[in-house]
């Protein structure tokens, strides 16, 4: 897809990191961008420094993503990108050091914003770019890029819920694609390793540093222009469709 000030982009978690880093780049191509957040500081920051709308958004309810989009489209017209990058990462083990089962309202929220939000905020979004005009020659009508994780295969103690959402969200990926194919939109996902956004900086600094450590190469965290360089590669390279990449700098997670 040809970026211009034709295109307009809806990213999810916009007000902040891997979402923002993706803002600022789409709005450098020209794209007219809409930010849907909880983070009402983040997203109107990032909005107005980018001409965009932000819109309070909680993506885990999908009558709160409905308004959103109403909203969004009457002010930028219809999306075609969308960007799934609000998520969560609290840790939790499967049982804790008091004999606990994990609280099941917690693993029920992390699926809920990750998993059922990316769904909620993709097949919205895919609603509406299957009923616009074809943009060019392959009859390509939108692209969605959905965030994953490297925890989606190497998962580290602590992460039973965060883990499950983002295999879930890698596994959406194929067939959504499928579903989607016919009516000329694609559907990727980005697997991140371990990235310098607000997510990690508030962990205590030896603790950053050993993260980075921990990555064969480049040896340090990703940053949020590096997400967003292969965002701008799958909305501009039409073959890449209905898989999982994972942006690790070769990292294989271990346990703990
Ligand atoms: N930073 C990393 O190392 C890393 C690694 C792998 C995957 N990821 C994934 O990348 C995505 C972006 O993470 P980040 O590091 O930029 O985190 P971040 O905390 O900087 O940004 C996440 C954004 O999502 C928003 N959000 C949370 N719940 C929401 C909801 N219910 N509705 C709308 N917005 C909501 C937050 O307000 C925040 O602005 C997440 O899905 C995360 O799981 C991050």
């Amino acid at each position: 897809m040809k970026l211009d000030k034709s295109i307009s982009a809806i990213i999810t978690g916009g007000g902040s990191g891997l979402g923002e880093g993706t803002a600022r780049a789409l709005a450098e191509h020209g794209v007219k961008v809409g930010i849907f957040d909880l983070n009402e500081d983040g997203g109107n920051k990032v909005a107005s420094d980018l001409g965009g709308v932000f819109v309070k958004v909680d993506v885990s309810d999908s009558a709160s993503v409905a308004a959103g989009l109403v909203e969004f489209r009457g002010n930028l017209g219809q999306e075609r990108i969308c960007v799934n990058c609000a998520g969560i990462a609290p840790a939790a083990k499967t049982v804790d050091r008091e004999g606990a089962a994990h609280d099941p309202a917690l693993f029920s929220k992390v699926i809920g914003i990750n998993l059922v939000g990316t769904f909620n905020v993709a097949s919205q979004c895919a609603a509406g770019m299957v009923a616009s005009e074809p943009l060019n020659d392959d009859g390509e009508r939108g692209v969605i890029i959905n965030t994953a994780s490297v925890a989606a295969y190497d998962g580290q103690v602590g992460q039973i819920g965060y883990g499950a959402s983002k295999a879930a969200v890698a596994g959406m990926t194929l067939p959504m694609a499928r579903d989607l194919a016919r009516d000329g939109v694609r559907v990727m996902t980005i697997a991140p390793g371990i990235f310098g956004t607000p997510m990690v900086s508030g962990m205590p600094q030896e603790v950053q540093e050993s993260l980075g450590a921990m990555v064969p190469f480049p040896s340090r965290l990703g940053q949020p222009a590096e997400y967003a360089s292969l965002a701008l590669q799958i909305i501009d390279n039409p073959m890449l469709n209905g898989e999982t990449i994972r942006l690790d700098g070769a990292i294989r997670m271990a346990p703990r």
